[in-house]
């Protein structure tokens, strides 16, 4: 993975400058994609509920993206079969059904809050819009749905085929915009963890914090 591409090309650098009235460094502007500044760093033990229940989320979302990273990787080296068929089809559907779900929680009033105390803080860009970080998160659950179904339509296709050459053009495309997906969650997920929760631990009181997980609670009809 190339890290310096990744991060020259991603758009959190143009979206999320801090406002120029302030000095210093920006949480949401961090030099390398992977090494953001660690200025709101929270353990997960001292998370509240909240914020663990998503991070309790995110590491069944990885833990499903490590397992379909392995069938991309065996596809490479051998082709298609039956059980890497199967852990496509499993990844797809388990996508489908939890990042949405996730994604509401995190998008039904808590990311609205957070970028008005963003906002607050100074933590936007120039712009009139005034973006923070939390506008680059929603704009990357769109992209990761569309990366998705880009890349499960292409498999699709790949094994409907009748020519070699196609279905393996098709495959190795659909393999990329798989793998495209996957670093996308990745780092997606690093971001919320290292910066935008720890700074919603502190910067957000306890009732507001209470008064998500029991939204998500009524949404869902499940303890948070
Ligand atoms: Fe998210
Ligand atoms: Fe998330």
């Amino acid at each position: 993975m190339d890290l310096k591409k990744l991060n020259k090309d991603d758009p959190l650098d143009r979206m999320a400058e801090k406002s120029a009235d302030t000095e210093g460094m920006s949480p949401m502007d961090p030099p390398d994609a992977y090494s953001p500044p660690s200025t709101e760093d929270v353990a997960y033990d001292t998370m509240h509920p909240f914020l663990q229940e998503l991070m309790d989320d995110h590491k069944r979302l990885i833990a499903q993206m490590t397992t379909f990273e392995e069938a991309l990787q065996q596809i490479q080296t051998s082709g298609l079969s039956n059980e890497t068929g199967q852990t496509l089809r499993n990844s797809f559907q388990f996508f489908e059904e939890n990042f949405v779900v996730h994604n509401r929680k995190e998008e039904v009033g808590f990311f609205p809050l957070l970028k008005r105390r963003l906002i607050e803080r100074g933590e936007h860009g120039t712009t009139a819009e005034r973006k923070t970080g939390v506008d680059v998160m929603q704009n990357d659950h769109t992209r990761a749905v569309q990366l998705a179904a880009v890349a499960c339509s292409f498999f699709g296709l790949a094994v409907r085929l009748p020519d070699e050459q196609s279905r393996m053009l098709t495959l190795s495309g659909a393999v990329q915009q798989s793998k495209d997906l996957i670093e996308h969650v990745r780092l997606h997920i690093f971001r919320e963890e290292t910066i935008l929760f720890g700074f919603a631990n502190n910067h957000f009181s306890a009732e507001e914090l209470d008064q998500f997980q029991t939204s998500v609670e009524t949404e869902t009809g499940k303890p948070a």
